[in-house]
């Protein structure tokens, strides 16, 4: 029952119990409905059924229901490219992507027939062997246009799953990555399931007496469910730990947020030129990764890149993408990271401030983040001055990919982290070369001067943290704040 999570790219079809399911499916009754099917794949996801269907070759379908969402609600033409942008982060290779108006939602197929009937033409043409419909499929929706079209159909939940899946990189991430999916599976158990019901108890050992089938997967999952909470538990008492240890270095944290395809990783890349899997892929970050890095005063930090926001977060999904969030909570500086190039780039930085706001953090949201204007080599002047004036923090213009702007950004982490700390000033005896070693290495030594009796005299600069920690450990330094 694990969560398929190491399918490579362009490959899907690698899930046994999706196989078993189908078997047992054959068993079912030739009088039954269209709609008392479940969800579970009439076909492997991805395999071609008649050799001509590309399992990879995709079509996109953004169900378009006409709901009007006030001043910063998305194009329908920026909707469509997110869901391709999506299908593309893991290899799919989308040959036509459309939106469709919707009138009303057909409860066993979505679309009414006339709009089904050109689709499967349309998806015949470009031989299409799976359909992604950009929005949400009830599981009969969903088995009930496999059947009419003949070809996997996943909605906007499989496929952020499936992204989730290729792309968690810790034992942390996987873990919730596979509770999120086994969550959003046990809800696709749904009644219909029933015509599967067979007695396993036979035995006493497979599952009680009169066990159904349904029961038996339900309770199947919902042990796995169990199981993995309690290993997400136990790794995240570790991670504290870890996280204590790290606290324990003095270097304040900046931690980088932003909308998926903001170009958070290409930023990172380039402050610290560390390897991170930087991609035209949305969704090429899951789990924070963290690096050190020099601003030009000298000071160290550590940079925290994180996984891409996206609107309508399937709601299993929620609080795994929140726990890969939780380093934000402890940043020091929290930097915005917008693709001021794209066309819904307000409606994105709503979204990323809604999902900043239910982590707690509406006061820094509420006072303006530094933003990041990033890709400005996409923009023009008269564009730029546009997204700047809509900035209520600091508004940072850069280009991850060309440089521009990357020096005045590390000023003003510089400036930043500067105008957090306290000045002391301090007298250290020329015995106390421990001491000293201490304050250059926890602070920034603003001024010295050596006396002739070899006392150093020092303004010092320290973050708060710091200066708590450093009067725990030299309580008998005699500092003049
Ligand atoms: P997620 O991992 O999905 O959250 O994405 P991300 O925010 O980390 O974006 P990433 O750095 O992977 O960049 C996404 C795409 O934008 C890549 O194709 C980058 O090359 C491109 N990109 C990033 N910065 C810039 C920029 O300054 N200018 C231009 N033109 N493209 C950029």
């Amino acid at each position: 029952m694990r969560f398929r999570r190491s399918c490579p790219p362009r490959r899907f079809s690698c899930s046994t119990e999706r196989k078993t399911r189908v078997n047992s499916k054959e068993e079912t009754t030739a009088d039954q409905t269209a709609d008392e099917f479940d969800s579970a794949s009439a076909l492997p996801f991805g395999e071609a059924e008649d050799g001509e269907k590309e399992a990879t070759r995709a079509f996109v379908v953004h169900p378009d229901l006409g709901k009007t969402e006030g001043p910063d609600s998305r194009s329908i033409d920026g909707r469509v490219q997110e869901a391709v942008g999506l299908a593309e982060a893991i290899g799919l290779d989308v040959q036509q992507a459309e939106a469709v108006r919707l009138k009303a939602v057909r409860p066993a197929t979505l679309f009414g027939t006339g709009v089904l009937e050109r689709l499967g033409a349309a998806i015949n043409a470009v031989k299409a062997g799976v359909v992604i419909v950009d929005g949400h499929l009830s599981p009969v929706q969903q088995r009930n246009l496999e059947r009419e079209w003949q070809v996997k159909v996943i909605d906007r939940t499989g496929l952020i799953l499936e992204i989730f899946g290729a792309r968690a990189r810790t034992h942390e991430g996987r873990l919730q990555v596979e509770l999120a999916a086994l969550t959003y599976q046990r809800s696709r158990l749904v009644r219909s399931w029933t015509h599967l019901e067979r007695q396993r108890g036979g035995f006493g050992f497979l599952g009680g007496p009169g066990e159904s089938q349904l029961e038996i997967d339900r309770r199947l999952i919902g042990d796995r469910i169990a199981k993995l909470k309690r290993e997400l538990e136990e790794v995240k008492r570790t991670r504290e730990l870890h996280r204590g240890a790290r606290k324990k270095v003095p270097h304040p944290v900046i931690a980088l947020v932003g909308y998926t395809n903001a170009g958070k990783s290409t930023l990172f890349n380039r402050l610290t030129k560390a390897e991170v899997l930087a991609e035209d892929m949305l969704f090429a970050t899951l789990d924070p990764t963290m690096r050190g890095l020099s601003l030009p005063s000298g000071r160290r930090v550590i940079l925290s890149d994180t996984v891409g926001f996206i609107s309508a977060l399937p709601t299993q999904l929620v609080a795994a993408f929140r726990a890969t969030l939780e380093e934000v909570l402890e940043a020091d500086i929290i930097l915005h990271v917008r693709d001021a190039s794209h066309a819904d780039t307000q409606a994105q930085k709503a979204d990323v401030e809604a999902v900043l706001r239910s982590l707690g953090l509406d006061a820094k949201v509420d006072a303006g983040l530094p933003e990041v204007l990033n890709k400005i080599d996409q923009l023009d002047a008269e564009g730029l001055a546009d997204q700047t004036r809509r900035v209520t923090g600091t508004a940072l213009p850069v280009s991850a990919l060309t440089g521009q702007g990357i020096e005045a950004l590390l000023t003003y982490l510089d400036e930043a982290l500067r105008n957090r700390q306290q000045v002391i000033a301090v007298t250290i005896g020329p015995a106390d070369g421990r001491h000293l070693a201490w304050l250059y290495a926890h602070g920034e030594v603003l001024t010295r001067e050596d006396d002739e009796e070899g006392q150093a005299h020092l303004t010092v600069g320290l973050d708060p943290a710091e200066l708590a920690r450093y009067q725990r450990q030299f309580p008998d330094a005699e500092i003049e704040q």
